[in-house]
């Protein structure tokens, strides 16, 4: 699905659609690139996409949008109240997730703040594959810590391990026995787990955590936002599945779980998330942090034209010819820069690449954010905007000292049928160059940090001249060319 073989050998990615619109974009020259870079301070989110060529940033709320999705936008019931629109969301959830009661958000992380403040008290503990960055904002704003059971495979980057987001079921019981069933409120798992290379579970795994759930009497939560490629590579990687229909194994995911909630931004293309159950006693808990933090009840914060892309998109999530695009450039991405040794994270995962930064940039201490620096730099030599995944978007303990993350990526995501391959060959070009250079590349110390959540507006510095010497080797080896 999505590839064909070349006839000399080898997988091309091909694409199942065509383009009907576009939009323009900018390559500014070199010198831009640095005076933006150091104007957003070293900090990627903080660039203006009028310097930016390639957006790798992230694929939340920048998947392209189907025609169909487009035309469903049309026909939207503006009502503050008992909108039809919301009432088409609700049935695509439930054929499509298998769940009857649906509470709308604005996106994701309104989704876990709603969560959280139901279910995490004081001194509770959340055990999780592993966590996302917001998710453990929440769960600690509400007094609450999380423990993460990957099992230790997981952060060997490079690896054919095919399930690397699976929990591990002895850590999850003794976690349990641990802490004591009291102060866990439910478990959480991630589909394609974000922060370690979006790497999916099994299906085996999460039926494993299901009977650990159902023998402890704890509730099961799921994030769902990545959940259309996680069944895509269940599809493709786990025996067991490979004849299930997508809708099949999505439905088999969801019934696994009590709770299960998601960032449509990333899950169907659009914008809005959702928290959907069977269970009426679960949904009446929630039910009025709604109106109090998002909007009335059948629109949640979100305009009733994206409550219908959301429907729509939901639905398109069954068809693997849409799913597969990102994951099959990903995999091409991956492949061809691993063929040039530059350390990527195996198996290539759903939502980007992922460019081990602690084996790029050896000679750069943690503590000078060398995922940040890479993405930094990436962006001055190539004019693409990634994102650091790494000790940046960690925290601090209370003590004020760094926690250093388990994994030091940079993301270069690949959203949904919005890019074209030569623009992919284009990634490919620049980070060879890179690597070439990398001994050019320094640390980095933060100028500004916020307490929370610090790597969206937080700004750095670079600890020595190194990026004008980058730049300058840039045009030596490139003339006078963009
Ligand atoms: N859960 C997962 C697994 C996510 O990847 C995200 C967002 C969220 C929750 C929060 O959703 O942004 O709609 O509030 N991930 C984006 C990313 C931000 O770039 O990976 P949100």
């Amino acid at each position: 699905m999505g590839m064909v073989k070349f006839y000399k050998g080898g997988d091309m990615p091909l694409e199942l659609h065509k383009v009907r619109v576009v939009q323009k974009l900018h390559l500014v020259p070199v010198e831009r690139r640095l005076d933006a870079m150091k104007e957003a301070g070293f900090n990627t989110f903080r660039l203006g996409t009028k310097d930016v060529y390639l957006d790798m940033l992230t694929d939340s709320g920048t998947n392209a949008m189907s025609d169909n999705q487009l035309a469903a936008m049309m026909h939207a019931d503006d009502a503050y109240a008992g909108s039809q629109s919301f009432e088409r969301l609700q049935k695509a959830v439930e054929d499509v997730l298998g769940k009857k009661y649906l509470l709308p958000v604005h996106q994701g992380r309104a989704a876990e703040n709603v969560i959280c403040r139901t279910f995490v008290k004081p001194g509770n503990v959340i055990p999780m594959n592993y966590h996302f960055t917001t998710v453990l904002a929440h769960v600690t704003e509400n007094g609450g810590k999380i423990e993460e059971l990957l099992h230790d495979h997981a952060f060997q980057l490079k690896s054919d391990h095919p399930f690397k987001g699976n929990m591990d079921i002895d850590k999850l019981e003794k976690c349990i026995q641990e802490n004591g069933v009291e102060n866990i409120p439910f478990i959480r798992m991630e589909a394609s787990t974000n922060l370690i290379g979006g790497q999916p579970f099994s299906l085996a795994n999460l039926m494993d955590v299901r009977r650990i759930a159902d023998k402890y009497g704890i509730m099961l939560v799921l994030d769902a936002s990545l959940i259309g490629e996680n069944a895509y590579l269940i599809k493709q990687r786990e025996e067991n599945w490979k004849e299930n229909s997508m809708g099949e194994i999505l439905k088999m995911m969801t019934g696994l779980a009590d709770l299960v909630y998601f960032s449509a931004r990333k899950l169907s293309s659009s914008r809005g998330g959702g928290i959907c159950t069977n269970q009426k006693a679960l949904y009446a808990k929630m039910e009025a942090m709604i109106p109090l933090y998002e909007g009335f009840l059948t629109y949640g914060g979100i305009s009733v034209r994206e409550i219908e892309a959301m429907a729509v998109g939901l639905r398109e999530t069954l068809d693997e010819s849409m799913i597969c695009q990102s994951p099959s450039y990903i995999k091409y991405l991956v492949e061809e820069l691993e063929k040039r040794g530059i350390p990527m994270v195996t198996p290539p995962g759903v939502l980007g690449a992922h460019v081990n930064a602690m084996e790029f940039c050896k000679h750069i201490p943690q503590e000078e954010y060398p995922a940040g620096a890479l993405a930094a730099a990436f962006y001055i030599c190539s004019g693409i905007r990634g994102m650091e995944r790494g000790t940046m978007s960690s925290v601090r303990d209370e003590e004020g000292k760094e926690i250093l993350a388990d994994v030091e990526l940079l993301r270069l995501a690949v959203p949904r049928r919005v890019f074209t391959l030569s623009q992919i060959n284009y990634v490919i070009d620049r980070m060879t160059w890179l690597w070439d250079n990398r001994h050019l590349i320094g640390g980095l110390k933060f100028t500004y940090e916020p307490p929370v959540l610090r790597f969206f507006m937080g700004g750095l510095e670079p600890t020595s001249d190194w990026p004008s010497k980058l730049m300058d080797k840039f045009r030596k080896d490139f003339g006078d060319s963009l």
